[in-house]
């Protein structure tokens, strides 16, 4: 299957386009049917789904509704209250699950691009659920060495992806037992089939480690890019 990411300015000038042709390993229609067949986004999502298509050079990075909706559900089926993003972006998947999140949740997003998390975080300050995130700027492998053991509920890994592996290490071990981890992008454009170069062996790497891993159950999803849904097995130390 060869890759077929969609160019930026196909983006901006067709935001139909720039929304659903991320990669062609779902098809189109099913792309568009489950996006309208799901529940809409909140108008502060809207808007920063809106800015990120025609305003910033990466609009695929941005997750979307069908993801967003879908992280909104894993964060309140799971009762999820302490949750860490790695890959801030925006500001869209922390701001969809910070919405999901009660009163006394919390997300620490990190970014360590400035022009991002100066977008992102004033994205946060206009919304109501936008005091439940902390972003914080910096290496994410560097901040997530510094969190405790064990006292997280759910990790987003959606950041740069040689460090995946390194990523998932970490999110294991600050995770409680029966935690989840989101991994985005674990299709990678359908180049873990047969990866040939260094990013596409990194999540290929990646996807046999979690695998092979017995301290975890997994799911992986077709959805959108692919999403490695893992959960850290009670009993875990
Ligand atoms: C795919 S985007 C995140 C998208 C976001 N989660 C969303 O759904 O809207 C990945 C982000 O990770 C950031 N990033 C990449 N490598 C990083 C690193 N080593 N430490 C912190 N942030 C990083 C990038 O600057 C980028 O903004």
């Amino acid at each position: 299957m060869s890759p077929k990411p969609t160019q930026a300015s196909d983006r901006q000038t067709d935001k139909s386009v720039s929304i659903y042709c991320f990669m062609d390993i779902v098809a189109k229609e099913a792309e568009e049917y489950a996006a309208d067949h799901t529940t809409p986004m909140s108008a502060l999502l809207e808007e920063v789904e809106l800015f990120t298509l025609t305003r910033t050079p990466y609009p695929s990075m941005l997750t979307g509704r069908v993801e967003g909706r879908f992280l909104q559900l894993a964060v309140q089926l799971s009762s999820a209250q302490h949750i860490v993003e790695i890959g801030t972006f925006t500001g869209y998947s922390a701001l969809a699950m910070a919405e999901a999140l009660p009163q006394d949740g919390e997300i620490l997003t990190i970014e360590h691009n400035p022009h991002y998390a100066k977008i992102a975080q004033d994205f946060f300050d206009r919304s109501s659920s936008g005091f439940k995130i902390t972003l914080r700027s910096g290496e994410a492998l560097e901040i997530l060495k510094t969190l405790p053991d064990a006292k997280t509920d759910l990790v987003f890994i959606d950041a740069d992806k040689q460090n995946y592996s390194a990523y998932y290490r970490e999110s294991m071990r600050i995770l409680r037992n029966g935690g989840l981890i989101l991994a985005d992008n674990a299709l990678w454009y359908g180049r873990v089939f047969d990866p040939k170069d260094d990013e596409s062996r990194a999540m290929a790497d990646f996807n046999e480690l979690v695998k092979a891993d017995d301290r975890a159950e997994k799911l992986f999803l077709t959805i959108r890019d692919g999403i490695y849904l893992i959960r850290k097995r009670v009993g875990v130390e």
